[in-house]
C-alpha cells in the first residue's frame, strides 16, 4: 500500500498549475450519455475520473483517454446502452448517481446502485429521486438498487428543492435537458461546477438559463457534437492557497479566475495572508503571524465544506481561538483526531470545532479517511517538525492530480513510498 512521506518545515516557493475541476468533469462526463461525440479538455486524470469512465464504458460508451493532453474523447454511437450502474462502480464514488438522470431521459429506464454512506456522513439521495419523480419517473428501491422507469418522455415541470444539493441540482438538469416542455428548478445549488455543466449543455444545443437560485430548462432533442474545456479546480486552488499561506514564501497560480473564489480570498486575507492578482495570475505570500478566524461552511457562494479540513490546519497556526461551524455534512471532522495526534488543540462540540493556536505540530504516522481530510494531513505534514507518514492515500488520489509533483516543484520535501 502506498504512503506519503513528508519532511516538514521547508518553505515552499514557485509556481503551481491548477488542474481541471474534478467536480465539474464528473457531471459533464455523465452528460455524455445524452451526446454522440465529444472531446472534453482539461480533465484532471484522478481516480474518480477513471471510475466514471469505467462506468461509462460499462454502460457502452467509448472513452478514449489521452494522458498527455489531459483530454477524453467520447464516442457514443451505440443505439442501445446498458442502463445499469453496478454497486462496484458506485460504492467508491457517489457521483455515479449522476448517470441516473441522463439514462432515464434518454432510455426511459435506469437501474443504479444506491451509493450508501461514506466517511463524512449518511449522504442520502432523496432530493435526486424527488426531482426525477416530479419529471414523471416511477421509482422503487429493490436489492440496494434504484430502479427508475418513465412510461413516456419525461415532462417539464416546476420543482423546488427543500434543501440545496449540488448533485440533485445536476441530476435534475441532466434529466430535464431533453424532457418535453419547460422545467423550472428553484432553490438550486449555484456552485461554479453547476454553472460549468450548464455552459457545456448550452454548447451542445441546450436552452438553459439561470438567475439567482432559479434554473429554467427548455427541453431539446437536438444535440450537437462539441469540444469543451472544463473549468479549473477551485478546491485544489483553495488547498494550495492555504498551503502557501502557512508555509509559502511566494507562490504563483497561473490561469485562474479569482472571481470564483471571492469568499475564500476574503476569508484568508483576514488571517494576514497576502493574496494579489495580475490578469489571470494569483500570487500568495505566506504569513508568519496568522490571525484567528471564525467561519461556517455553506453552499456557494459561502465558504466551501471541501476546504474545511484544510483551513482547520491553518487555524492551528493562528494566534487565539478560531471556530468552524460545519453546516453541510454531519460527520466531517474525521481529520481532527489525526491532527490532534500531531499536537493540534481542537475540540469538537456538535458541528462546531474550536481550534486553539498557534501550536507547533510534530510529525506522526497518520491515516487518511476521506479526500479532503487526507489533504489536510499533507498540509499539516508540511509545517510539522520531523517526518509525517500518511497512510491510505488512495483517498487523496481520488481528487488531487500530481500532488507530490506540484509540491516538490515548489521545494517541499514529499515523496510517495
Ligand atoms: C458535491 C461535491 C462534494 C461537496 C458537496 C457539497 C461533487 C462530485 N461532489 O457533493 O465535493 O462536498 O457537493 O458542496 O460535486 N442531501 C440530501 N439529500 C440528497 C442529496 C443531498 O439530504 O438527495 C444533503 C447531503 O447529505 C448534504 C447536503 O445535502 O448534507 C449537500 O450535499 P450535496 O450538495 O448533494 O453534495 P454532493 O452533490 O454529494
Amino acid at each position: 500500500m502506498q504512503r506519503l512521506l513528508i519532511k516538514g518545515k521547508n518553505k515552499i516557493n514557485g509556481t503551481i498549475n491548477i488542474s481541471g475541476s474534478k467536480n465539474a468533469s464528473l457531471p459533464i462526463l455523465a452528460a455524455s450519455i445524452l451526446t454522440k461525440k465529444l472531446v472534453l479538455k482539461n480533465i484532471p486524470l484522478v481516480k474518480d475520473i477513471f471510475t466514471m469512465t469505467d462506468l461509462l464504458r460499462f454502460i457502452g460508451i467509448k472513452c478514449q483517454i489521452s494522458k498527455k493532453k489531459n483530454l477524453i474523447k467520447i464516442n457514443n454511437l451505440k443505439k442501445n446502452l446498458n442502463t445499469v450502474a453496478p454497486y462496484k462502480l458506485v460504492k467508491t464514488m457517489r457521483a455515479g448517481i449522476l448517470v441516473l438522470g441522463p439514462l432515464l431521459a434518454k432510455f426511459g429506464k435506469a437501474k443504479i446502485s444506491l451509493p450508501g454512506g461514506c466517511a463524512i456522513g449518511s449522504r442520502p439521495v432523496d432530493l435526486h429521486l424527488m426531482a426525477l419523480k416530479k419529471l414523471g419517473a416511477r421509482i422503487k428501491i429493490k436489492n440496494g438498487y434504484i430502479i427508475a422507469k418513465s412510461p413516456g418522455n419525461l415532462r417539464g415541470t416546476n420543482i423546488t428543492f427543500p434543501k440545496i444539493s449540488v448533485g440533485a441540482t445536476e441530476n435534475a438538469i441532466l434529466a430535464a435537458f431533453c424532457a418535453e416542455g419547460i422545467t423550472t428548478l428553484n432553490n438550486c445549488a449555484i456552485e461554479p461546477e453547476v454553472k460549468d455543466l450548464i455552459k457545456f449543455l448550452n454548447k451542445i444545443g441546450g436552452k438553459i438559463k439561470f438567475k439567482n437560485r432559479k434554473i429554467i430548462i427548455v427541453g431539446t432533442k437536438k444535440i450537437l457534437n462539441t469540444s469543451y474545456k472544463i473549468m479549473f479546480d477551485r478546491i485544489e486552488l483553495g488547498t494550495y492557497i492555504i498551503a502557501a499561506g502557512i508555509c509559502g514564501k511566494k507562490i504563483k497560480f497561473p490561469n485562474v479566475d479569482a472571481n470564483l473564489i471571492k469568499t475564500e480570498i476574503k476569508t484568508l486575507k483576514k488571517t494576514g495572508i497576502n493574496i494579489s492578482f495580475d490578469k489571470n495570475n494569483l500570487f500568495v505570500e505566506g504569513c508568519e503571524k496568522l490571525k484567528k478566524l471564525n467561519i461556517k461552511t455553506e453552499p456557494y457562494p459561502g465558504f466551501p465544506t471541501d476546504l474545511q479540513a484544510q483551513i482547520m490546519v491553518l487555524m492551528t497556526q493562528a494566534k487565539g481561538i478560531s471556530k468552524i461551524k460545519e453546516n453541510i455534512f454531519e460527520n466531517r471532522f474525521m481529520h481532527v483526531s489525526e491532527l490532534k495526534r500531531m499536537g493540534a488543540k481542537i475540540n469538537i462540540r456538535n458541528n462546531v470545532a474550536t481550534i486553539e493556536g498557534p501550536t507547533n505540530l510534530s510529525g506522526a504516522e497518520v491515516m487518511a479517511t476521506d479526500l479532503r481530510a487526507s489533504v489536510s494531513l499533507v498540509l499539516a505534514g508540511l509545517i510539522a517538525e520531523n517526518r509525517t507518514i500518511i497512510n491510505r492515500i488512495y483517498h487523496l488520489d481520488r481528487g488531487y492530480f500530481s500532488l507530490e509533483k506540484k509540491l516538490k516543484n515548489c521545494k517541499a520535501n514529499i515523496k510517495r513510498i
